[in-house]
């Protein structure tokens, strides 16, 4: 299988090389200055704040084109418009992986419905950029049994869902099939904006976690959100966050706040990429969620 991977950021890069280490037939999309650093070095990545950095050489190309069986995006959710223009009039599957709360349709109308599946970055994918380098936190025995899910925009397991994933296991990534993708997407929408908003307004996990009635009025917003969905929550555990007390929920997610997950994730950017992904995630959930 010839991979595509659109978008050299934190996941892109991290994902890409994961694949390329396995022996893959990948290349990784890139931009501006980025483009510039990967050609010379590579993907560099260190272990949270380790000195050490290790150099992988991903082939680098700066345009989408035919050829490639599968383009997986990688992108920020405002960013997304602008890679459907340059995907139109290529062929092939694109696998979209990143926040995305408005369902396949607008993504099918632009490329052809026939070519989307939706999925969203492995757990091993997260991190946050320093310089050119990426930071991400080591798989720990938590996180490597985080599946990443992917499916097809209908729920049914097709030939090449089921290829995609043999593919990305036998490279190491705990990739699974997911019937509900779309309602993942939105129950991940439903946790993750709020989180996000408050952690961006806080200035940081930390911040956050000390701020327990900011914590509480994020919650709020995350119950509201969950309940305002047209189905049940998937994974079905995120309905705890309906059902456990407040007080306990509240000491959890400060707990979580302050933990090195938390700290060593994209949680940690406060970049104004960041907040303009949030804006557009936003308008998509109040889309179908009558939350203010
Ligand atoms: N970071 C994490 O820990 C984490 C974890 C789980 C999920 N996610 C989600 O995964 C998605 C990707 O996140 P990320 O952290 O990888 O974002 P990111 O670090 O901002 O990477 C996005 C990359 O895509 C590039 N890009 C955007 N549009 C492009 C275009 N038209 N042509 C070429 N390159 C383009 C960006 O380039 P520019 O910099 O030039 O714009 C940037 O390098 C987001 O939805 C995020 O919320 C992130």
């Amino acid at each position: 299988m010839k991979l595509l991977v659109y978008g050299a950021g934190v996941c892109g890069s991290l994902f890409s090389a994961r694949l390329h280490e396995a022996g893959l037939d990948v290349s990784l999309l890139a931009r501006g200055e980025r483009l510039a650093s990967l050609r010379r070095h590579g993907v560099q990545l260190a272990e949270e704040d380790s000195p050490a950095v290790r150099r992988v050489p991903v082939p680098v190309v700066e345009h989408p084109a035919d050829g490639y069986d599968l383009t997986a995006v990688l992108v920020r959710t405002h960013q997304v418009d602008a890679v459907l223009a340059s995907l139109a009039d290529l062929e092939g599957d694109v696998l979209f992986l990143h926040n995305w709360a408005a369902g396949a349709e607008p993504l099918g109308a632009a490329i052809g419905h026939e070519r989307v599946l939706l999925g969203f970055p492995p757990a091993q994918a997260g991190g946050t950029m320093d310089g050119d380098v990426v930071r991400y936190r080591a798989t720990n025995f938590m996180t490597g049994r985080v599946p990443m899910p992917i499916g097809e925009p209908d729920g049914r397991t097709t030939p090449r869902l089921e290829r995609i994933v043999r593919e990305f296991r036998t490279a190491g990534i705990n990739a699974k099939a997911e019937p509900r993708m779309d309602a993942w997407l939105k129950t991940h929408a439903a946790f993750a904006l709020p989180l996000g908003q408050a952690v961006h307004a806080a200035g940081g996990p930390v911040a956050l976690a000390g701020d327990p009635d900011a914590v509480r009025g994020m919650l709020h917003l995350m119950r509201q959100y969950l309940a305002a969905m047209p189905t049940p929550p998937v994974p079905h555990a995120f309905a705890a966050l309906r059902t456990l007390p407040e007080g306990l929920l509240v000491t959890l997610l400060r707990r979580f706040l302050r933990s090195p997950t938390a700290v060593h994730s994209g949680l940690s950017d406060v970049s104004p990429a960041t907040a303009a992904e949030l804006g557009r995630l936003a308008e998509q959930m109040r889309a179908h969620a009558k939350v203010r």
